[in-house]
């Protein structure tokens, strides 16, 4: 959570940050604050509310101009969102400025120590303490800033990814990551710092990701210097030549990037299954599979761990990796998985799942299951996150970057890439016959299509969207296959309209929630043919009779439910595995139109951030 970035060198600092910061308000978006070196002073400026109040209030009350410069966009932890708790902040002296993503844990004894010796704070914030701590080093010890940096972070203890500068030493900004990411953008004499490359994409494809426990002195006219703060070894720089384009970042005519995203699935999936499925040759090719093949034929069992979105995609995996590989899978929320004490052996494989390759929990999950000896394998989206790292091997989705805190391109682009595993394990283990396999890839590469042709539904979803738009409540029933896509249904509405809304299994229905229905209920039922049809078509009846509104998700040319359903939406026809690449749609289309009829920020919605860094 939280967004830094920072700038050194030739150009004016003021506009790169602040579009970085931009970029970055995905990650948070509480207060955002820059400060800027303008040859003599520091100019800082900071308030509660986003990057655009912001550029407001520094076009008033400081002076833009200078090539240093750092900028912070926040998602609070320690202290309310409010002016003085936002980023940046100074140290005692004046001298030394700091932008901070993470949390420092033991910032109330350090703070405590500090005040002993007369530092006093204006802020909540743990970040305060940190560059007061630097600065107690720096005059105790009569080190430079890069020194100092290094002392204090060994004192201290959480996670973090900074930057900070020093008003006596302009020619340089210190960088430190640990638990929260941070890459240098390196251009012809000036560099970048940012949580990641959006900021600087359109500078250089030129990067380097710090590794956890590594700091940086950036400092113009030298090379760049890596080091481990914990024990001063020196470690090399791996620059690596970025593929992002400046188009993939920008909303490309839509009014918000969910629907940009949402629209984008077709070709993402695409990308997904590009180079992997290949039906003509009658194989699917994965590296990271093909590698550890013996792992998975092998497993006691699959676990994945993930959170949110990423964990519906997980459940869509148990059904698919049960249902045709045969291998049996345990699908767990990350955050209570670490924290359990969960049964694991050396022959597991655990499969990680995340979008943002960051998420705290996912990532500590990892770290647990292969201390225990287990296989851990990644599903990620963002190429070089710290979950893709910290994993044996694993798979990209390749959906391109997500910047909607509603995760929608990478729900789907996950599932496609558990397809891909599980029908080429299938294959392996000898569950299917040529020709099934045959089938199934064939039917797979027709997916994008039929994701465009789902997506011509948003007319009259929006229609719906009209009736439905002041709704408080909503009930999402799915089975098998589509009882997550009803949970993703549910957590897609609720984040960006505040709509309660609940997904369940549809026979669940009469066990509880059937107690909620009224005429004002809207439920929102997949029935699309296969899979349990008849019984889903049962409990429409059931919802029917107690006067509930149902707008149901079908197959296309579909003849019962519509004579019970208030609203009908067809999507194409597929096997049954690959429905829920295609029930998702409508589902994502109808939470985008009553969130955005509902004046909601569709993007960032509120206390949300799209990459969760902390537990
Ligand atoms: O980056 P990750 O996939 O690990 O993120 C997991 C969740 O934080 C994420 O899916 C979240 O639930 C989304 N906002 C849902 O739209």
């Amino acid at each position: 959570m939280c967004g830094i970035v920072g700038y050194i060198g030739h150009r004016d600092a003021y506009p790169i940050i602040i579009k970085g910061l931009q970029r970055l308000e995905y990650r948070g978006y509480d207060s955002a604050g820059i400060a800027l070196y303008d040859g003599s002073h520091i100019n800082l400026s900071k308030t509660k509310g986003k990057v655009t109040d912001l550029e407001n209030k520094s076009k008033s009350s400081i002076s833009m101009s200078g090539n240093l410069g750092i900028g912070h966009t926040r998602w609070a932890t320690h202290g309310v969102p409010n002016d003085v708790n936002s980023h940046p902040h100074y140290s005692n002296s004046g001298d030394l400025v700091i932008i901070h993503n993470g949390i420092i844990e033991n910032y109330e004894s350090l703070k405590k120590e500090l005040g002993k010796r007369g530092y006093s704070f204006t802020s909540d914030t743990d970040t305060e303490v940190l560059v007061n701590l630097i600065e107690e080093v720096q005059k105790s010890e009569g080190v430079l800033l890069g020194q100092a940096v290094q002392i204090a972070l060994n004192q201290a203890v959480g996670a973090y990814a900074i930057a900070v500068f020093d008003k006596k030493k302009p020619d340089e900004i210190v960088v430190a990551k640990l638990g929260s990411p941070l890459a240098i953008g390196i251009g012809e004499n000036e560099f970048f710092v940012a949580s990641d490359a959006s900021p600087f994409i359109e500078f250089t494809n030129n990067a380097v990701y710090l590794e956890d426990g590594e700091m940086a002195i950036v400092r113009l006219g030298k090379e760049i210097k890596l080091r481990k703060i914990q024990n001063d070894a020196i470690a090399y720089p791996n620059i690596l030549e970025l593929q992002m384009n400046l188009e993939e970042i920008e909303k490309g005519g839509y009014d918000h990037f969910m629907l940009k995203e949402i629209y984008e699935q077709p070709r993402a999936i695409l990308d997904t299954y590009r180079g992997r499925l290949l039906p003509d040759q009658g194989i699917i090719k994965m590296t990271g599979i093909d590698q550890n093949l013996e792992k998975f034929l092998n497993a006691n069992k699959i676990i994945i761990v993930a959170c949110g979105t990423s964990w519906h995609a997980g459940l869509v995996a148990e059904y698919i990796f049960e249902d045709l590989a045969r291998i049996p899978v345990e699908v767990e929320y990350a955050s209570e998985f670490r924290y359990r004490n969960p049964v694991i052996t050396e022959k597991d494989v655990l499969i990680a799942i995340s979008q943002s390759g960051e998420t705290a929990d996912t990532l500590a999950a990892i770290k647990m299951a292969k201390e225990k000896g287990a296989f851990v394998y990644g599903v990620c989206n963002v190429v070089g996150s710290s979950i893709s790292r910290e994993t044996d091997s694993g798979t990209y989705t390749h959906a391109g970057p997500e910047i909607g805190v509603a995760s929608t391109k990478a729900f789907t682009t996950q599932i496609t890439v558990l397809t891909l595993m599980a029908l080429k394990l299938a294959k392996e283990k000898g569950e299917f016959s040529e020709s099934r396999f045959h089938e199934y890839l064939t039917e797979l590469e027709t997916i994008p299509a039929k994701v465009e042709k789902a997506l011509e539904s948003n007319t009259l979803v929006e229609i719906i969207a009209d009736v439905y738009k002041h709704s408080t409540n909503c009930l999402y029933l799915g089975r098998g296959y589509n009882f997550p896509v009803a949970l993703e249904g549910a957590l897609k509405l609720k984040e960006i309209s505040y709509i309660h809304a609940e997904g369940y299994p549809a026979a669940e229905m009469k066990h509880g929630p059937i107690a909620l229905i009224d005429e004002q209920m809207p439920v929102i039922v997949i029935a699309t043919k296969k899979g349990h049809y008849e019984k889903v078509v049962s409990n429409i009846q059931e919802i029917k009779s107690r006067k509930g509104k149902i707008i149901a998700i079908v197959t296309e040319g579909d003849e019962q439910v519509v004579d019970l359903a208030d609203h009908v939406i067809e999507v194409p026809e597929t096997i049954e595995s690959f429905t829920p690449l295609l029930t998702t749609i409508p589902l994502q289309l109808l939470s985008y139109h009553i969130a955005v009829m509902r004046d909601c920020n569709v993007d960032q919605p509120r206390n949300l951030a799209k990459s969760v860094t902390v537990e």
